[in-house]
């Protein structure tokens, strides 16, 4: 594939964001002149750039008149927030910065404003876990039936499948939007996004970072959408994005006969391991002989030396403290051994799609054995790199992605 920066990680980044385009949520060009500026490894460039391709397209969205031209209004909203994310990406190694807050406040504040002029617009409702412990911020989409019944009683929902949407380790409930949502919507499914603790509206405004029994967070949406009349309750299907690709399997396996479908994408099988591999040899002796002084020190010191670490490792471990609210590496990679689905994926009851991007590098060869773990229910999908399929998430080709999945979903659940 064509490099958009000699930085790996920035690349993909960049065609993350891209990504989006289909679905409401940028611009390839103008991620394309953002990406001019960006130094590789210079997080503050890649902050910069952001920053102003946000402000500039948040100018243009307050600059249409909404009422007289509501979708061009929405698109540059909803393009304004996905550039105010992307300008807090790889802040998060200073918790004290003040951006942390104020892009993200932003990127919310955009969002709404483009929520608010869609044709049916997406609602947002508080949640609270069983014991009380934290509260699960959601996004309701409702779909349009493709087929309506124009003599069908029309205050009466037809209820319609519905795609429940689970970021990971560093991603929103808005950016499931772009990366899955809208197709849903345009086939006529439900969409109920939705963020827990570690996950990026939860991790400000509680201060919680994550856990591993993420059945905690998914049983009350489960309950929440049994109120709803539009939900056919027998077509719910759940499906987790990147770190989600370990959270939302672990979900189902503990709430047995709660949804119909399952989707990972991509697999997930044990985080804590694939955390573990990325540590030379000598830095995991210390972290095995339990030396946390040590262990600290040393990855304080590498992050915090510009070029001592890949622009990867060193935002993965200012993300993996940030989102699990920890400043010790010793306690997040200790946590970390937690997220392990060994034992656990073969309770999962129901038809689970795992798909498995070949040039993943975050997390290469973990869904082949979950999909082996899952066993019979388990449909393995291994993308191909030559349709574009390659990366993470077969970032940058949404709309095959789209295709694949949510065809799936469609079968499964015969809609
Ligand atoms: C863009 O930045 C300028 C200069 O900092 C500021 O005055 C303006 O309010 C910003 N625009 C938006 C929409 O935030
Ligand atoms: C915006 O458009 C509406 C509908 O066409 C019109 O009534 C209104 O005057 C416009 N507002 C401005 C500030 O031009
Ligand atoms: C972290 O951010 C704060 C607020 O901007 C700043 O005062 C401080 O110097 C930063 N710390 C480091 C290590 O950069
Ligand atoms: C995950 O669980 C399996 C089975 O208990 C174990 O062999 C493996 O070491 C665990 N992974 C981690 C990172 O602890
Ligand atoms: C690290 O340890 C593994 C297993 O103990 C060994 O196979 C490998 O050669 C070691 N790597 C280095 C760079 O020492």
């Amino acid at each position: 594939m064509h490099q958009l920066s000699t930085d790996p990680d920035f690349h993909y980044e960049l065609v993350r964001i891209m990504d989006y385009s289909p679905y409401e949520g940028s611009d390839i060009s103008e991620v394309l002149v953002a990406a001019q500026s960006i130094l590789p490894g210079d997080y503050e460039s890649f902050h910069a750039a952001f920053a102003s391709l946000a402000n500039r397209t948040h100018a243009r969205a307050l600059a249409v008149n909404a009422t007289r031209h509501p979708v061009s209004a929405r698109n540059a909203f909803f393009k304004a927030a996905s550039y105010y994310r992307s300008a807090d990406f790889f802040l998060h190694g200073n918790w004290s910065d003040p951006r942390i807050d104020s892009f993200w406040s932003q990127a919310l504040r955009t969002y709404d404003a483009a929520l608010d002029l869609m044709t049916s617009p997406g609602r947002r409702e508080v949640l609270t876990s069983k014991d009380g412990s934290f509260r699960i911020p959601t996004v309701f989409y409702q779909a349009q039936p493709s087929n309506q019944n124009p003599q069908e009683d029309a205050h009466k929902p037809t209820p319609l499948p519905t795609l429940l949407l689970c970021n990971g380790y560093d991603g929103s409930q808005e950016e499931m939007y772009h990366a899955f949502g809208h197709a849903a919507l345009q086939r006529g499914i439900n969409v109920f996004t939705f963020e827990g603790p570690g996950q990026p509206t939860v991790r400000r405004e509680q201060n919680l970072g994550f856990i591993p029994d993420w059945e905690r967070v998914v049983e009350p949406v489960l309950d929440h959408l049994a109120s709803l009349p539009s939900v056919a309750q027998d077509k719910v299907g759940i499906l987790g994005y990147s770190f989600g690709g370990y959270l939302v399997p672990r979900a189902a396996a503990k709430l047995p006969g709660r949804m119909a479908a399952v989707m990972a994408v991509d697999g997930l099988m044990d985080f804590g391991r694939s955390i573990l591999e990325g540590f030379p040899n000598e830095t995991l002796a210390l972290f095995r002989s339990g030396k946390r002084e040590e262990f600290d020190a040393q990855l304080t010191r590498a992050v915090a030396e510009q070029g001592s670490l890949s622009t990867s490792a060193r935002w993965a471990l200012q993300q993996g403290l940030w989102s699990f609210n920890t400043l010790s590496p010793f306690d997040f990679v200790t946590r970390a051994q937690a997220y392990n689905l060994t034992g656990v994926a073969g309770e999962i009851d129901v038809p689970v799609f795992v798909g498995d991007a070949p040039d993943d590098t975050f997390f290469p060869g973990q869904a082949r054995e979950l999909a082996e773990a899952v066993g019979g229910e388990a449909t393995y999908h291994r993308y191909d790199a030559v349709d574009g399929t390659g990366l993470h998430c077969s970032a940058g080709a949404s709309v095959l992605q789209n295709q694949v999945v949510l065809d799936w979903f469609e079968d499964v659940v015969g809609a």
